[in-house]
């Protein structure tokens, strides 16, 4: 799309995230920069790509790995690609919701492994998710969605939110404080962006909050959870378990978390499908072109940079 348009591009062709150097390099007089969830976009960046770049855009709804302030200070415009992914994402805190209730992944190694002697009444005995506690933490698009999905598994539903959320309002939700949510829960998942009050929100204090039959779902951010003090619970069965896609240093795991059966780990597949990212793709080349034609991107997340323009 964006060479149809006549735009020059130049892709990390390798099959792996750049370096620090290759990023630095990479960037240098560049009219646009796309760029992924595992970039980090700061002033030095920024800075080395120098007074050409007008747009960041980058491939995910998250931004939080973009220096926001240094961009705006600078005059580049941040993209990000809302909306599109929204139910894959939500497609996906179920599938992992439903694989550490039922226990999916152990079973399986099970099976393959060839230990499986017969069925047995205690065999990996989990938890059921009909009738159970959601608790969705943070009800925007993406907690939205996967609070409307509990109605098929006739959940009782609690979220919590700044601001009443109506679509959950309308099926039975019903909002609640942090600390109710963690109490009452069978199932908590987190749904909130990655932002200085956000981090570490699930620490060792919240983990103990919950019920010891509890799971903990993550396909927001991984620094949203204190993954030490979250190894900890998991070990000590303070919780029944976790199911993550996300990891405070990705794509290292904090040790022991790996190690631990408990836990079904994922990388980063929020919204792997091949028609979402497909949809992300469009989404951040529509909003370079956007911008180099010196047109308003539609999905500009720093509008700022537009007003100091006047
Ligand atoms: C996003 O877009 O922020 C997601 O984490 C991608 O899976």
């Amino acid at each position: 799309m964006l060479r149809e348009n006549g735009l020059t591009v130049e892709a990390n062709a390798r099959d792996r995230n750049l370096g620090r150097d290759e990023l630095l390099a990479g960037v240098q007089g560049r009219d646009a920069l796309l760029t992924m969830l595992n970039d980090t976009i700061d002033d030095e960046v920024l800075a080395a790509a120098g007074p050409l770049c007008r747009i960041v855009a980058n491939y995910a709804v998250g931004f939080n790995n973009v220096d926001l302030a240094a961009a705006t200070r600078r005059g580049v415009l941040v993209t990000n690609t809302p909306g599109v992914l929204t139910e894959t994402t939500a497609d996906l805190a179920w599938a992992l919701m439903m694989a550490v209730a039922r226990r999916i992944p152990e079973a399986q190694a099970f099976v393959r492994g060839g230990n499986w002697s017969g069925w047995g009444p205690m065999q990996f005995l989990g938890h059921d998710l009909h009738g159970a506690t959601l608790a969705v933490i943070g009800a925007g698009r993406i907690g939205t969605a996967v609070g409307l999905r509990s109605t098929g598994f006739r959940m009782r539903l609690l979220y919590v939110d700044q601001h009443n959320n109506l679509e959950l309002d309308r099926i039975g939700g019903r909002r609640v404080d942090l600390e109710a949510a963690l109490r009452q829960a069978d199932f908590v998942s987190l749904h909130l962006p990655l932002v200085p009050e956000t981090h570490h929100l699930i620490g060792r204090r919240e983990l103990e909050m919950m019920k010891p039959t509890a799971c903990l779902i993550n396909t927001a951010r991984g620094p949203v959870i204190d993954e030490a003090a979250l190894v900890e619970a998991l070990r000590a069965r303070r919780i029944a378990g976790a199911g993550l896609d996300v990891y405070e240093n990705e794509p290292a795991l904090t040790p022991g978390l790996a190690e631990l059966d408990n836990v079904v780990c994922i990388p980063h597949l929020g919204s792997a499908t091949e028609a979402t990212r497909g949809r992300m793709a469009v989404m951040a080349a529509a909003n370079i072109l956007a911008a180099l034609n010196g047109r308003e991107p539609p999905n500009l997340v720093n509008r700022e940079v537009l007003q100091a323009r006047g």
